[in-house]
């Protein structure tokens, strides 16, 4: 996979060439490169913005440098020769959440292009053309905070994108069942030597080397983390991924099923005034 980052702060893109990405960039798994938006500009101060058009607070990014920074990296990609799957990612608070599932859907491109914004963010007319023209254009949200522009999100997509390609983790099985996998439930707690610390001891079952009875604590440990934490991923759960006794849990708790199966948290009681 090819991954291009655009910023007017290249240097702040440094902590990826560390640790598993670096190595996969090292090693060829993944062709990384990051390029200063500054060298598309014309002007002798190199500016890459503008006021706000109709007024307002800030600065907004011009289309001008940002389509010449854009087009000098798809040139050429969009031959339909080998049809590669280009996607220009575009991080901001107000595009659609970035997810395990996105992960796992743009861990299939062949090329990906993130576009940090800085200021008030980049000229809209900049991600409705190269849609317009064809380009696979995602404006994605790390979350419901604002950042000081999209490098800090870039990093964080691309990590959660990177670890996904083959060979870029040492040991695939750890993708299996960490939080947020195809389980659709958060990781099960986990444990290591010393068995005994701070009076605190490893549970009983782990050390039984019994494997079936190992792999079911881990996952009534996961069910129950998840209810507590994330009622919302066991409301999203397919009914098919519940077992008999995620079911009797979930009714004992009060949860609701429904006609299609999936269950609904227990509505709080109403508060005494
Ligand atoms: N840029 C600023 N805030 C952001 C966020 N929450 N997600 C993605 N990009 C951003």
């Amino acid at each position: 996979m090819r991954i291009d980052v655009v910023s007017i702060f290249p240097e702040f893109l440094a902590p990826l060439s560390l640790s598993l990405i670096g190595k996969a960039t090292e090693t060829g798994l993944l062709d990384f490169a990051v390029h200063d938006l500054r060298e598309h500009a014309t002007d002798r101060h190199r500016t890459v913005d503008d006021t706000p058009t109709g007024g307002g607070a800030g600065m907004v990014m011009r289309p001008d440098v940002w389509g010449a920074a854009l087009d000098s990296l798809l040139e050429g990609t969009q031959e339909p020769v080998a049809a590669p799957r280009v996607v220009l990612v575009v991080p901001t608070p107000s595009g659609d959440t970035f997810t395990q599932r996105v992960a796992e859907d743009l861990a299939q491109a062949d090329h990906l292009i993130f576009a940090c914004g800085r200021y008030e963010g980049i000229d809209s007319r900049v991600a409705a053309h190269y849609r317009e023209t064809g380009v696979e254009v995602r404006e994605m949200s790390i979350g419901d905070y604002v950042l000081n522009g999209g490098e800090v999100a870039s990093i964080v997509m691309i990590e959660a994108i990177a670890r996904l390609l083959p060979g870029v983790i040492g040991n695939p099985e750890s993708l299996v069942e960490e939080s947020h996998g195809a389980a659709g439930l958060l990781e099960y707690p986990v444990y290591t030597r010393p068995n005994d610390w701070q009076g605190k001891e490893v549970p009983e079952v782990l050390l039984s080397g019994h494997h079936a009875k190992i792999a079911r604590w881990r996952r009534d440990q996961a069910f129950a983390k998840t209810i507590a934490r994330r009622p919302d991923m066991i409301e999203a759960m397919p009914p098919e991924n519940l077992n008999k006794a995620d079911r009797a849990l979930l009714q004992e708790a009060g949860w609701r099923r429904q006609s299609d199966g999936r269950y609904l948290r227990p509505t709080e009681p109403p508060t005494q005034g």
